[in-house]
């Protein structure tokens, strides 16, 4: 069996979650439906909402199901934009940091293209984290034309937590709603919407061990959205039939999940994995904030003098899963623009990994990751330095 450490690319599905969710896929019925099998139907899918309200301190009346982080993302950004500039035409500015998620990224990148978006790009710290000073300075230049602010709870590739918070606090002093991409901090961090007053919070099941294809927007009450998709008008803000089997094998994922936090077992796991990454790779940096300021499962090293994607191959040949941490698009490596964002300079950015625990990883999958890693960060130095 393989070492998998790449959770943040996908978790592995627990038999509980499995076992919910192919019993629910037995269930005939539209939620929409009259008929008993509907009404059926239609209380396996609210149950399911009203857990995974739970497990985000929301109310069932703020989850829009989605088909995953992405749909989730694009209709809180799109919508979130549409609608302010509907209300007041000068509201064209977003406001969003360097380091987001692709999902962000090219949403808001194509709202420049199409909808004639302005975007304002928030610098990072050395660490990864969003200067809220830069974002004070651009929300307070900007008075009355920024549509939404949207940002990561964490960084999904160095790990770091964000100040959700203050930054919530910061863009509603200035009246401007925000957007929080939680998908790699739920089950790992407290995801508690209400206690952050945050307008809009998009998560994804197969992050904690739910289904692919199956996410939540948590929209509050008094947000607003344009929707992305037409049609039977199913959910605030969301036309398509609903997926009663995804609500409940995300509910159980999501409330085991979140039963877990804090993670100290695998923070330790996570502790003894970096450590001894530093104590035996010359060169090796940890890159994100440190402890407690980071995901708990992620460790993000760079290895100067060698290639991420070199690395990754060699260490799959040995039988252990991580991931350089950054896009691959269409099979072309991109460096990393968080590490880039960092002020990482290029030749140590190159030279990226991720590696991310879980709630199945243990103290051999950390064994077996520090006995391959030496050989693989040699073997990638010494292709980087002959090519
Ligand atoms: C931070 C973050 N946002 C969004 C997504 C996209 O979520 P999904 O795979 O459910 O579309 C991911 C997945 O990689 C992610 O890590």
């Amino acid at each position: 069996m393989a070492v998998y450490l790449d959770h943040a690319a996908t978790s592995p599905m627990p038999d509980e979650v499995l076992a919910a969710y192919t019993d629910a896929l037995r269930l005939v019925g539209n939620p929409s439906s009259i008929h008993g099998a509907g009404q059926a139907a239609r209380e396996l899918l609210e149950t399911g909402r009203e857990e995974l309200a739970r497990a985000l301190d929301a109310d069932p009346v703020e989850v829009v199901l989605t088909s995953g982080g992405t749909e989730s993302i694009n209709l809180a950004v799109k919508g979130m934009f549409w609608a302010a500039r509907a209300q007041d035409p000068r509201r064209s500015r977003v406001l969003v940091p360097r380091g987001e998620h692709h999902a962000t990224l090219d949403a808001v990148e194509w709202l420049a293209r199409h909808e004639g978006a302005q975007l304002e790009w928030i610098e990072l710290d050395a660490e990864g984290r969003i200067r809220l000073d830069a974002l004070d300075s651009a929300l307070a230049a900007a008075s009355g034309e920024v549509a939404l602010v949207t940002a990561l709870w964490a960084n999904n590739e160095v790990g770091t937590l964000q100040p959700v918070a203050e930054l919530v606090a910061l863009a509603h002093a200035h009246g401007v709603p925000v957007h929080l991409d939680a998908v790699s901090a739920f089950g790992q961090v407290p995801v508690r919407v209400h206690e952050v007053e945050a307008d809009a919070v998009s998560v994804s099941a197969h992050k904690v061990g739910g289904p692919v294809g199956v996410g939540a927007l948590v929209l509050a009450r008094t947000a607003t959205v344009e929707p992305l998709l037409h049609g039977g008008d199913q959910q605030r803000g969301r036309s398509g039939t609903q997926d009663a089997a995804g609500a409940a094998a995300f509910a159980v994922a999501a409330s085991r999940a979140v039963a877990e936090v804090p993670l100290t077992r695998v923070a330790a796991l996570r502790d003894r994995l970096v450590a001894g990454v530093l104590a035996t790779v010359d060169g090796a940096v940890l890159r994100g904030a440190p402890g407690e300021g980071r995901l708990p499962g992620n460790a993000h090293f760079t290895f100067a003098g060698a290639d991420g994607d070199a690395l990754l191959y060699l260490l799959d040949a040995s039988g252990i899963a991580v991931s350089t941490g950054s896009a691959c698009q269409a099979g072309v490596p991109e460096l990393s623009h968080v590490l880039i964002a960092m002020g990482v300079p290029e030749p140590e950015a190159r030279g990226a990994l991720r590696i991310t625990l879980g709630h199945d990883s243990g103290d051999a999958d950390v064994d077996a990751f520090l006995a391959a890693l030496p050989a693989a960060v040699a073997g990638a130095r010494a292709a980087a330095s002959a090519s």
